[in-house]
């Protein structure tokens, strides 16, 4: 931090989608002083060029080239295609750095699964192994202590808050695990894909990645540290012709029976001092969370089986919400600076201080 207690920002691959939305939610952060962008194609150009939508909401600033990242700001958030943040991020811990890293290059923790699921060889060990993953909602302040934090994708996300305290509470009780979910097109960044122009997605579903998906380790993973072992866990993606949203269902298959009592009580206390997860007593909706860094999750049990739905936007809550979730807590700072809309934004969808739905 700099001495008027501002923190000074680098953002690298701030021209992207996520890159926007770390815009919008820094440049209205009380504590932020100085923000550097980088990018490569859009270098030189400015960002209101980039982002015309935002022009009146922040000042301009003018984008760098990622060739010519100086080392000036306090914390850097990077947000680059996997494989790209290799070839900056080792550089800038080794600079005394503090890194967000909203990408995936960092989220798992061995190299042979970075072999296996992103077909490249990793080549920062150390720091995969000494880096946090940074689910927000479930980190202690103590975890708060690293110089690089993972932040989730925008699947594990959605996916993860409703199952960890289920996995934590019931391993015992869990035969299998498998999730179905859904996602908007912005889920895959603004470069040009064919597979997902206007004319392919309108008016159409459809599943991808399946068995592939490099979300799926991130879980996996996840679930592995809070006590599972040794049951099947699957995992499917679907896009939906909308632009931003996950949409996440488990279907949890168990031994015994158990209460809608005992798992929503195990849910409420888990998230009892959590701001950004709601639990709900109907099956969330996308509408219901965008544009914010909300976790609407709902639990319904039925015959020996568990169904936990969850709804985030995968912009903000799976991206740059997250992150400066992430960067309060580093900071120490109430976690919910910067990142609560105003009352006059969103005047229908936001409850205050709403836990559970009466
Ligand atoms: N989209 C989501 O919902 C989401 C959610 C969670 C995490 N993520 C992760 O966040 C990262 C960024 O995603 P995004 O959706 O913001 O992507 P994006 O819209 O495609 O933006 C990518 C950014 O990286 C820059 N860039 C592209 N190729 C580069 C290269 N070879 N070297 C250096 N910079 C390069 C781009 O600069 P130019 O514009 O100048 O080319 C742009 O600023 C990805 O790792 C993604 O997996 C995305």
């Amino acid at each position: 931090m700099n001495t008027q207690n501002k923190i000074n920002i680098g953002i690298i691959g701030g021209s992207g989608y996520t890159g926007k939305e770390l815009l919008k939610i820094l440049f209205n952060h009380p504590v932020i002083g100085t923000i550097d962008i980088y990018a490569q194609s859009s270098a030189g150009n400015s960002i209101l060029d980039i982002f015309p939508e935002l022009n009146g909401s922040m000042d301009d600033i003018q984008i760098k080239s990622i060739n010519n990242l100086d080392y000036a700001a306090d914390l850097f958030f990077t947000a680059l295609p996997h494989g790209e943040t290799l070839n900056y991020i080792p550089r800038l811990i080794a600079e005394g750095k503090t890194v967000i890293d909203i990408g995936g290059d960092y989220r798992l923790s061995s190299s042979e699964l970075y072999k296996q699921w992103y077909g490249f060889e990793h080549t920062s060990y150390e720091l995969l192994k000494s880096k946090v993953y940074g689910l927000a909602d479930v980190l202690k302040d103590s975890d708060y202590n690293h110089d690089l934090i993972a932040n989730p994708g925008c699947y594990p996300t959605a996916t993860l808050i409703p199952l960890i305290p289920i996995v934590e509470q019931f391993s015992e009780e869990i035969i299998s695990i498998s999730t179905v979910a859904y996602s908007g097109v912005s889920g895959a960044g603004k470069s040009l894909k064919p597979d997902l122009l206007f004319a392919e997605m309108f008016g159409n579903v459809k599943a991808y990645n399946l068995n592939k998906h490099r979300h799926e380790p991130e879980i996996v993973q996840v679930l592995q540290s809070v006590g599972l072992r040794n049951k099947p866990y699957s995992f499917s993606t679907h896009l939906l012709p909308i632009t931003t949203g996950i949409y996440s269902t488990t279907t949890i298959h168990l031994e015994n029976e158990l209460s809608q009592n005992e798992v929503e009580t195990t849910i409420i206390e888990k998230y009892s001092s959590s701001p950004f997860v709601r639990i709900r007593k109907t099956p969330p909706e996308l509408k219901w969370v965008l544009g914010t860094n909300f976790c609407d999750i709902h639990v319904s049990v039925g015959p020996k089986r568990i169904i936990l739905t969850s709804a985030i936007d995968n912009l903000i809550k799976g991206a740059a919400g997250q992150a400066v979730q992430n960067m309060n807590r580093l900071y120490s700072f109430d976690q919910t600076t910067g990142l609560l809309p105003s009352r006059n934004s969103i005047p229908l969808l936001y409850e205050e201080n709403v836990k559970t739905e009466q």
